[in-house]
């Protein structure tokens, strides 16, 4: 894994995930022995469900505290950081973002509300103090305006209607934080072709720029197209990492998740 060459000339942070063990009422959901992300500029974690996906991405962000072990950013530059020590609104601060499975309640927010609420918690910890930084506040109120305009939102100013449009947000929410480590559960679940190619697009670009990604994705038609190396969990547990031609056709991945006469 860590003999493969980096596709580009800039440097990525890594995550370093060391015995790192979940249960939920007396069953271990998670058990991951030793496992680096970040080795690659975009890495596809797969596996069948219930497999541990999302509870490892949430270990990760210590939004699931772990019963044992230790996950830690290996930042290119500078001291590494004990992610598994650290409360999850710090997590941004450090540059890694997450986006969820499972889409936050935006019904009392307009899309713009949000989007802005979002990045001035995940900057200041302190909603009001964007509005005296001002031009950074223009800056990302640009940034903002591009995504929301990328992706075709019909009113920015109303209410995420479709569940779509919510699990949308919620992404454009990742990208506007400029992360440095971001992982991204299902991303595009639910999402018609078109905004599934942009996101993909969008991935490469922050990828291209130096961004460690992580997807997680049923989806396999992005797995394949995205990833540099994917990792295989299934049962809690990573067991097998390669290049997305070798894990496709790995027997045991075809066992216990493609099943046979897939392409
Ligand atoms: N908060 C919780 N309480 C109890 N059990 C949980 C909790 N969260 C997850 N689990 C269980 O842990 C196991 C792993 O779930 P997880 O959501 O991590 O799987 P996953 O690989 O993301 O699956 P999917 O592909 O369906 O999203 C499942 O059996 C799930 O029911
Ligand atoms: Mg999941």
């Amino acid at each position: 894994m860590a003999d493969l060459p980096d596709t580009a000339a800039v440097t990525r942070p890594r995550i370093r995930i060391e015995n790192a063990v979940k249960s939920f009422s007396g069953r271990v959901v998670v058990d991951v022995d030793e496992l680096v992300l970040g080795d690659q500029p975009i890495e596809g974690l797969i596996g069948p469900n219930g497999a541990g996906k999302t509870t490892l991405m949430r270990m990760i962000m210590h939004s699931t505290p772990l019963d044992s072990g230790t996950i830690t950013l290996l930042p290119p530059d500078g001291e590494d950081v004990v992610l598994s020590g650290l409360r999850t609104h710090r997590m941004a601060h450090h540059g890694v973002v997450k986006s969820n499975q499972v889409i936050m309640d935006f019904e009392k927010l307009t899309i713009w509300d949000s989007l802005l609420l979002s990045l001035a918690k995940a900057k200041y910890e302190q909603p009001q103090r964007i509005y005296s930084e001002r031009d950074l506040f223009e800056e990302q109120a640009d940034a903002a305006r591009w995504y929301l305009d990328f992706f075709s939102f019909d009113d920015p100013f109303g209410y995420a209607q479709s569940a779509g449009e919510k699990k949308l947000l919620d992404i454009v929410r990742c990208f506007l934080l400029e992360p440095k480590f971001l992982l991204l559960d299902e991303p595009t679940a639910g999402l018609p072709e078109e905004l599934t190619e942009k996101v993909m697009q969008v991935v490469r670009d922050l990828a291209a720029a130096g961004t460690a990604v992580v997807v997680v994705e049923h989806d396999l038609n992005v797995i394949w197209s995205l990833s540099d190396e994917v990792h295989f969990m299934a049962e809690g547990s990573v067991i097998l990492g390669g290049d997305p031609q070798t894990i496709r056709k790995h027997k045991t991945v075809v066992e216990k998740y493609l099943g046979e006469g897939h392409v």
